[in-house]
């Protein structure tokens, strides 16, 4: 949230001074600081005012990573599994025989895989930039992730793993996915939910507002198999019968 709002308030300020990022959390490691999405939320939409606008630096020292809260730790993998559910089958299979608990206790593997998670990430964005294409893999679980998140006061990773879950099973109705169950009990494993009882018909409202919405169908990331995503332009209506 930091670094969404110090991107934002820098880009904006005198039409834009320079700025850098020194990520204090997982999820700003492995995500938030790299991309230069810099997104305020209003009311229960997300990132509705924002800019995209690259930092000058990135500085990392995972000895922050000390005092951080179990609860953010829980926060941070979630994007770590988004990045191995759509693009890093090795790093899936890693993951499943890791916990937070082991990665908090080994250094090394640690490091390396927040390398690797800002790596991946880089590497999408450098490709495209303004999210034509590539980088609309990254928004899995974001879709009905960003419409419950404010609405129940959620961790965005919470939010993110039942958009995740939901996605999922949406992915093996629409394209015959095999790897659902797979996904559940890794975002289990990494202490998350892949469920809530959310109130459809908000959540839908809320939905339709997203960026991604185009007329009345929208982009939608599926998975065709773990470790690769598929972005499928998806019917409103049908994502109404799912929620
Ligand atoms: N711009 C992007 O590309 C991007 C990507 C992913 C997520 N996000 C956004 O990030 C936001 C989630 O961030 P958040 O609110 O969970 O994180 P946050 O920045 O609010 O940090 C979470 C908590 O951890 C504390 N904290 C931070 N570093 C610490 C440390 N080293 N030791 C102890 N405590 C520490 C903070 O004070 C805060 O209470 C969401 O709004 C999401 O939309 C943005
Ligand atoms: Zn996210």
């Amino acid at each position: 949230m930091v670094t969404d709002i110090t991107g934002y308030v820098a880009s904006v300020y005198m039409r834009g001074i320079s700025f850098g990022f020194v990520p204090t959390t997982l999820l700003a490691m492995v995500d938030a600081c790299i991309g230069g999405k810099n997104g305020i939320d209003v009311g229960d939409y997300k990132n509705m005012v924002g800019t995209i606008n690259q930092p000058d630096f990135l500085l990392y020292d995972v000895g922050f990573l000390k005092t951080l809260p179990h609860s953010q730790w829980r926060n941070g993998f979630a994007e770590v599994i988004k990045h191995a559910a759509i693009k890093d089958l090795p790093m899936f299979k890693e993951l499943e025989n890791f916990s937070i608990l082991k990665y908090g206790k080994n250094k090394i593997a640690l490091q390396n895989l927040i390398r690797r998670n800002a790596l991946l990430k880089t590497k999408v964005v450098q490709q495209d930039e303004f999210e034509k294409d590539e980088r609309r893999k990254l928004n899995f679980g974001h879709t009905l992730g960003h419409a419950i998140e404010k609405q129940y006061d959620l961790l965005h990773g919470e939010a993110v793993s039942i958009g995740m879950a939901f996605a999922a099973r949406l992915s093996h109705q629409l394209i015959a996915f095999k790897g659902a169950d797979r996904l559940l009990s890794l975002i289990e494993q990494y202490e998350l939910p892949t469920q809530l009882d959310y109130d459809a018909d908000k959540a839908f409202d809320l939905l339709q507002h997203d960026k991604k919405q185009e007329s009345n169908w929208m982009n939608f990331v599926l998975l065709e198999k773990l470790g690769k995503a598929t972005v499928e332009k998806i019917p409103l209506s049908i994502l109404r019968n799912y929620l």
